[in-house]
């Protein structure tokens, strides 16, 4: 694997598997920077890390174990980050409010709310 040079900015996009996420990976990989496509499926992550020439990186937002894997990964990499892309989350269930269950917005919670706070910890500053 190819170090950064000094001056390449590193960026770490999480859900970067498919959609929005991979498309902003993309666009930050094309720009010069060292991307990480932080992915949960590793099976999706590694095909779109290949496909846009980034790195990937195991996630799953809602674990903290996960998380502080992840940062561990990336500290004995490149050491830091100068860009995190928090984008990983769920539109959520969108039913009736009556078919809700406390479970399912548990998940959109962990993910879309907790989930940004606990992958901000990625965040290394040079
Ligand atoms: N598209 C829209 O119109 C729209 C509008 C408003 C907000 N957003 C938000 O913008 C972001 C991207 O949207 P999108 O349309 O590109 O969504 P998407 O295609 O559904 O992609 C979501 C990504 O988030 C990942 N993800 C979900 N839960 C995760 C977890 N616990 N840990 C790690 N990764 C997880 C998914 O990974 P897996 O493949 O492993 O599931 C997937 O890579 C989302 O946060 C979404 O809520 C989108």
């Amino acid at each position: 694997m190819t170090p950064p040079s000094k001056q390449d900015p590193v960026a770490l996009v999480t859900g970067a598997n498919q959609g929005i996420g991979l498309e902003t990976a993309r666009r930050l990989a094309t720009a010069g920077c060292t991307v990480y496509v932080a992915a949960r499926n590793r099976e999706r992550g590694t095909v779109a890390a290949a496909e846009i020439g980034a790195r990937l990186v195991p996630l799953d937002v809602t674990s903290d174990v996960s998380v502080a894997a992840a940062a561990a990964q990336v500290e004995a990499d490149v050491g830091y980050l100068d860009i995190l892309v928090n984008n990983a989350g769920l539109s959520g269930p969108q039913d009736d409010v009556h078919d809700l269950t406390g479970a399912g917005i548990e998940q959109v919670l962990a993910t879309n709310v907790v989930g940004y706070v606990r992958a901000t910890q990625l965040r290394h500053r040079r």
